[in-house]
């Protein structure tokens, strides 16, 4: 075992025992202190790291002599320092594709859970509050037939507007940087301008990547424009969003719900959107099933594999450089 990989989080059990068979495999410990201080020190000699969930930058890499891959389970990159792996020649793999299924399901079930009132219909419910029927202050928003509106339409996006179109027969808009008439075409989705977006959907839904044109991206502005009953979500990226516009949105009832599964800052301990009924909040659980970390956890796995092999990786954010 000439080679060491680096594992910076939590990792499927069986991909860890696949890992050590294969390399020296040193994992970082939350428990044994300063996360980024393990990290500083483990990856000196490291080939290899796989996890998710850090941020892994000049700060606590630069110690790296010979790193050559950071393979992370997640297919989002912006915790990672893209210039400076590129600069360093480090490759950056991600994983794509296995997970879209599972985060349209979570997308589509915030949905659902905002628009029918559940966290706060169930909580009511266990709360032995439930003597008489619900009153008309407590009803919900119909989904079917109503117009969804994604901005993103990538994997995540499209996936998205098939449960809409084909599911719940609704009315499918999409904002995206580039038009793309093959969606619009399966899904009857319809091209507009984020205001246009914003201003006619019964349901938006955020799926873009965090990066500098994305970030918040939705203000105060973009919550003025959307309709009383609308209900927001967002399953991208919680700095896509600015949070204090959404609380004070959701506050005064500018729009009707959110549902949330990323933050600003994750996790997130404490948060005026703890105050309020109309906000269902998840803790970033959009690929959270086993069946899909376990796919997850195999491709990042097969990514990082094929760096220390020498072959090409099936999935990389930063092909820039040949390899060698
Ligand atoms: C991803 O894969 O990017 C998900 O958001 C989990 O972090």
């Amino acid at each position: 075992m000439d080679k060491k990989v680096v594992v910076f989080s939590q990792l499927n059990r069986e991909i860890l025992t696949q890992l050590e068979q294969k390399y020296e495999v040193a994992v970082v410990d939350p428990r044994q202190g300063d996360v980024n201080q393990q990290i500083l020190k483990l990856v000196e000699n490291a080939d290899g790291m796989i996890g998710a969930g850090r941020l892994l930058n000049e700060t606590n890499l630069h110690t790296a002599e010979r790193l050559k891959v950071i393979s992370s389970v997640s297919v989002g990159y912006d915790n990672y320092d893209l210039n400076y792996l590129n600069s360093k020649k480090i490759w950056l793999c991600n994983t794509p594709h296995v997970l879209t299924e599972t985060t349209a399901d979570l997308a589509f079930t915030l949905i659902l859970s905002a628009a029918r009132r559940v966290p706060e219909l169930d909580r009511w419910t266990k709360g032995g509050q439930w003597k008489r029927t619900v009153a008309t202050a407590q009803f919900g928003q119909d989904i079917h037939a109503k117009t969804l509106g994604i901005i993103g339409l990538g994997n995540i996006g499209a996936a998205l507007a098939k449960r809409g179109h084909y599911g719940f027969g609704m009315n499918i808009l999409y904002h995206n940087r580039h038009e793309k008439p093959e969606s619009a075409q399966v899904f009857n989705a319809q091209y507009c301008t984020l205001p246009e977006l914003l201003k006619k959907s019964d349901f938006i839904v955020v799926a873009v990547d965090l990066n500098t044109d994305s970030k918040a991206l939705i203000g105060k502005d973009e919550f003025a424009l959307m309709q009383p009953h609308a209900v927001f979500v967002n399953i991208a990226r919680g700095s896509v969003v600015d949070e204090n516009a959404l609380v004070q949105a959701l506050k005064t009832e500018q729009i009707f719900a959110a549902g949330l599964d990323v933050y600003a800052s994750e996790p997130l301990q404490e948060s005026e959107l703890f105050d309020l009924s109309n906000v269902v909040t998840l803790p970033h659980i959009g690929s959270a099933t086993a069946e899909t970390r376990k796919k997850m956890a195999q491709l990042a796995y097969d990514n990082l594999v094929s760096v220390l092999d020498g072959t090409l990786p099936e999935a990389t954010v930063n092909p820039l450089f040949s390899h060698n």
